[in-house]
């Protein structure tokens, strides 16, 4: 039997990092129970310390997962590690992560400690981590920079100190594929008991490399694998998830090891990480980008076509792209809607809100002749309209013509009134989203505006994710529709409702 490799995947806490990719408490938890569809062994939560809300999100992720260990990472002070402890309590498994700066650079002119203090913190802090749980992982950050002697100094004093997992982390991207395996070589060697603990690898992307390094690193012996579902991650991202457990099963011949993924989550995976984040995926990505099956050359078409793998290494299906498989139609009905939304995972709790998807479904189903799997997941995405929200679609007519300005009408409604109103703008999506701010004047800046055909052809849904800035509030809002604008201004008046609820938490009333 082939040795197993385990999948860390740290979306929710480096993928969050990225700027702008804040994602809200229920929005974590829809990412996470996806981590959970997928197999992930250890979904790395969030960083409890960082803000109540962090906190708050690890807690309900670790009381509503149950097959994945849930992790919070923590700086290696006691306040870290307490509120790391605190929030993973619910867990059926639970783990704390902490870290400290190892490299030269990092603790001199950031930490301003001398090694000797960073050792006695490392084993402080995981001495009082294991006081929560058995599951301590201990990460050297800047590993890739730090003199290996002292790593293996400090490994040691851990892992006596009761750490079950070393994570060599490449935290400024800066290490190339062949020497990170003579790196995790020396290390494993040079430390003391290395056997009894899982080592582990942590790559950033700078040079664009995460995934080799990652990949050489498994090769001298970690076992454990650190990375986010489409890269995402702070700067240029994380190890791409989906590309280190395809290579490693397409390539089991050099590898030999398992993982637990269910590879055909991988797509949806992506596609709701996209959606909820507004990073779209770019379409030559390797397994998740729209081309990655897509064959142009007619020597090629002419080939799969006689024999799959003349040029293709893995199928489409294994990693999730469906065969735009027909579902369902217009005469569907709500039992073949609901059985089909809970084979694909996206049932929503509670009959009032699968009747709202139902309606919606039937919408969308006199609008679109061909319902596809692609079409319900961002049907389910899209909250849609609620009555509870400070803001709602009611009506809109774009007029838009060569050589004259393009007007948006809108009715909206705000705080339970009904707003008209008409706006010019430089297209159509500007006028639309002037009209909305002539009512909201929220003031936000419009940070990213970003479309997604959820389906081949022009009758496609459109996904649009539109993120705010007010303050030091960043908010995403998603809309989806088969008329672009409809979806356009469902995203910016969703993105103004989270907006409004986030200043809500900041200030709250007396
Ligand atoms: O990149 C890094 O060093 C990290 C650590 C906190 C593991 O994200
Ligand atoms: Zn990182």
């Amino acid at each position: 039997m082939s040795e197993r490799l385990y999948i860390f995947d740290t979306t929710l806490r480096d993928g969050e990092q990225s700027p702008g990719a804040s994602m809200t408490r229920d929005e974590k938890i829809r990412i996470a129970r996806q981590l959970e569809k997928l197999g992930v062994d250890i979904i790395e939560a969030g960083f409890a310390a960082a803000s109540p809300g962090d906190a708050e999100s690890i807690h309900a992720i670790a009381e509503a997962i149950k097959e994945s260990t849930i992790c919070s990472l923590a700086r290696a002070n006691e306040r870290d590690i307490r509120a790391a402890g605190e929030a993973i309590k619910p867990a059926a498994r639970g783990r704390i992560h902490t870290f400290i700066a190892t490299s030269p650079i990092h603790m001199e002119k950031k930490l301003r400690m001398q090694p000797d203090q960073v050792v006695e913190a490392a084993v402080a802090a995981v001495k009082l981590a294991r006081q929560y749980t058995d599951d301590v992982e201990f990460s050297a950050e800047d590993a890739l920079r730090s003199e290996p002697d002292f790593l293996c100094r400090i490994f040691d004093a851990v892992i006596q100190a009761g750490a079950r997992t070393i994570n060599v982390p490449d935290t400024v991207g800066y290490a190339v594929p062949h020497l990170t395996t003579e790196f995790f070589r020396k290390l494993i060697e040079g430390t003391p008991n290395s056997d009894q603990v899982i080592w582990s690898a942590h790559c950033h992307n700078d040079l664009g490399m995460a995934v080799a390094n990652s990949l050489a690193a498994v090769m001298a012996g970690a076992r454990q694998v650190e990375c986010t579902i489409n890269g995402l991650g702070e700067r240029a991202g994380n190890a791409a998830l989906e590309e280190i457990v395809m290579a490693v099963r397409t390539r089991c011949d050099v590898f030999d090891l398992e993982t637990r993924i269910d590879t055909t989550q991988i797509v949806p995976a992506s596609k709701l990480i996209s959606s909820i984040t507004g990073y779209p995926v770019q379409p030559n990505k390797a397994v998740v980008g729209a081309n990655a099956f897509a064959h142009e050359s007619g020597i090629h078409q002419d080939g799969v076509l006689k024999h799959r793998e003349t040029y293709e290494i893995m199928s489409a299906e294994s990693v999730g792209w469906s065969q735009n498989k027909l579902t369902l139609g217009k005469l569907s009905g709500r039992n073949a809607f609901r059985t089909r939304l809970q084979e694909l995972g996206i049932l929503p709790e509670g009959e009032e809100a699968l009747n709202a998807a139902f309606a919606r479904f039937k919408e969308l189903a006199d609008k679109k002749r061909e319902i596809f799997d692609e079409d319900l997941r961002a049907l389910l995405g899209d909250s849609g309209p609620d009555a509870a929200e400070r803001y709602r679609l009611i009506s809109l007519k774009v007029v838009s013509e060569t050589g004259e300005q393009p007007t948006a009408n809108l009715v909206m409604g705000a705080q339970g009134e009904e707003h008209r109103v008409v706006a010019h703008g430089a297209g159509p999506v500007d006028a639309v989203f002037k009209a909305i701010e002539s009512v909201a004047q929220s003031g936000a800046d419009l940070l990213l505006y970003s479309v997604n055909a959820v389906t081949a052809g022009t009758d496609s849904q459109a996904e649009v994710t539109v993120r705010l800035s007010l303050d030091d509030m960043v908010v995403n809002g998603q809309g989806a529709d088969i008329d672009v604008l409809v979806a356009s201004t469902e995203a910016y008046i969703s993105a103004l409702n989270r907006l409004t609820t986030e200043a809500g938490r900041a200030h709250p009333q007396a």
